[in-house]
């Protein structure tokens, strides 16, 4: 049985070290800037119920692939500062992760205060495939949390990677589910095992590949799996269409045939695109049928018959799963198909009491990029892979460590 945040409360933690892995990896820009802060106000409610609780509160997280070298590019600093405004009091940024500075910074706590140790993935063995290597990592993490403290596992967006901050530090420390970890995995439970019928599936997103084993998953559950984004147009190839330079995953051109063969109208395609004169956001755009995208040109969103389509799906719906955008939504002459499905969503949780989910990543960012209502959807979870492996009925390491 798992142990959750309100037991660790209950017991008290008062004056105690508590460490906690949340998924703070946030998209910046060019200058450093956070682009969607989605997953640091998510990781707020376990860290304030904490502090409030006069825990000494040491938080661990990573941002990026650093590849085990530290590398300025990939410092928390920017999270520290927006933790810092977002929780109204001040969150130091440890000058490495379990190192020198981070222990006396981690002593020198007081009940109610708060520190970050720097990107847990500047350490290589956070990522080590070496158990006994990540395991030391994990030891020398549970070492800040001195004697009598506790770890609490918050970063759902993680929970798929068996990493030493996610999994083996909670072998090491009594371990505990935080507030976001608990709601997202009996959210996602909930969907993946009884979900209300009609029930439509949505995939985006740039390779086939990563949606393998999810449309394998749920081809006999779902009702329908409406495809968009990158990966149609190698489904789109399989049906014989010259898609030109549009993203193509040529090895998986005979998987997708196979695909189509077995769950025929189960699949929901696209029947037009918007395709641009190349990949840049003010290239020339024009809307053509699938079989018709000009030479040379690429299909960067689906087209408005296409979002028709599947917003009619969409409407009948009772629950819904998305993961990935359905085109290049960051350029806004290739954000209307993404925008029409989110939209078609929300409008089926409102009239239809359909119970959405959007599945992380790219696709919740999109929904705040766009400016739409993120209350409008039933569920937005913050873990991209780890929702989607969730909904696979995959394990996920972090979770079932917890038990
Ligand atoms: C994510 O962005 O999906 C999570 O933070 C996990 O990051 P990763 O894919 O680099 O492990």
């Amino acid at each position: 049985m798992t142990k959750n945040l309100q037991q660790l409360l209950d017991e008290g933690v008062d004056g105690r070290h508590v460490l906690v892995r949340s998924d703070l990896n946030v998209p910046l820009d060019d200058d450093g800037n956070i682009t969607d802060a989605g997953r640091i106000d998510a990781s707020l409610p376990t860290l304030k119920a904490l502090l409030d609780a006069g825990a000494k509160v040491i938080v661990m997280a990573h941002l990026g692939r650093p590849k085990g070298e530290v590398n300025p590019k990939f410092s928390l600093a920017p999270v520290a500062e927006a933790l810092s405004e977002r929780l109204g009091q001040f969150v130091p940024l440890a000058a490495d992760v379990s190192g020198e500075d981070a222990h006396e910074r981690a002593n020198g706590l007081t009940e109610g205060e708060i520190l970050l140790l720097e990107n847990v993935r500047f350490d290589p063995r956070e990522t080590s495939k070496d158990e006994a290597e990540r395991a030391a990592f994990a030891d020398e993490l549970a070492a800040l949390a001195a004697d009598d403290g506790a770890f609490v596992s918050d970063g759902f967006g993680v929970v798929h990677r068996a990493q030493a901050s996610v999994y083996d530090v909670a072998k090491a420390l009594p371990a505990y589910a935080g507030y976001l970890v608990d709601k997202e995995v009996a959210t996602l439970n909930s969907v993946k095992n009884d979900p209300a019928h009609p029930y439509v599936v949505v995939l985006g997103g740039s390779k086939v590949s990563d949606k393998l084993g999810v449309i394998e998953a749920l081809a006999e559950k779902a009702d329908q799996i409406i495809i968009g984004g990158g990966m149609c147009y190698t489904f789109l190839a399989a049906q014989g269409h010259d898609v030109q330079n549009s993203l193509l995953q040529e090895d998986m051109v005979g998987t997708c045939k196979d695909l189509i063969e077995r769950f025929g109208e189960k699949l929901l395609l696209p029947v037009d695109v918007a395709a641009g004169a190349e990949f840049a956001k003010d290239t020339e755009k024009r809307i053509v049928g699938v079989d018709a995208i000009p030479e040379g040109w690429m299909g960067l969103d689906i087209g408005p018959e296409t979002a028709k389509r599947y917003a009619e799906a969409l409407a009948a719906s009772k629950t819904v799963f998305w993961n990935g955008p359905m085109g290049v939504f960051e350029f806004p002459n290739f954000a209307d198909g993404t925008k029409a499905v989110a939209e078609a969503m929300i409008a089926a949780t409102k009239d239809n009491g359909s119970f959405t989910v959007v599945g992380g990543g790219d696709s919740a960012a999109s929904v705040r990029t766009l400016g739409l209502d993120e209350d409008g959807f039933s569920h937005i979870s913050t873990g991209g892979g780890a929702s989607l492996e969730l909904i696979e009925g995959k394990d996920l390491p972090g979770v079932s460590v917890l038990n």
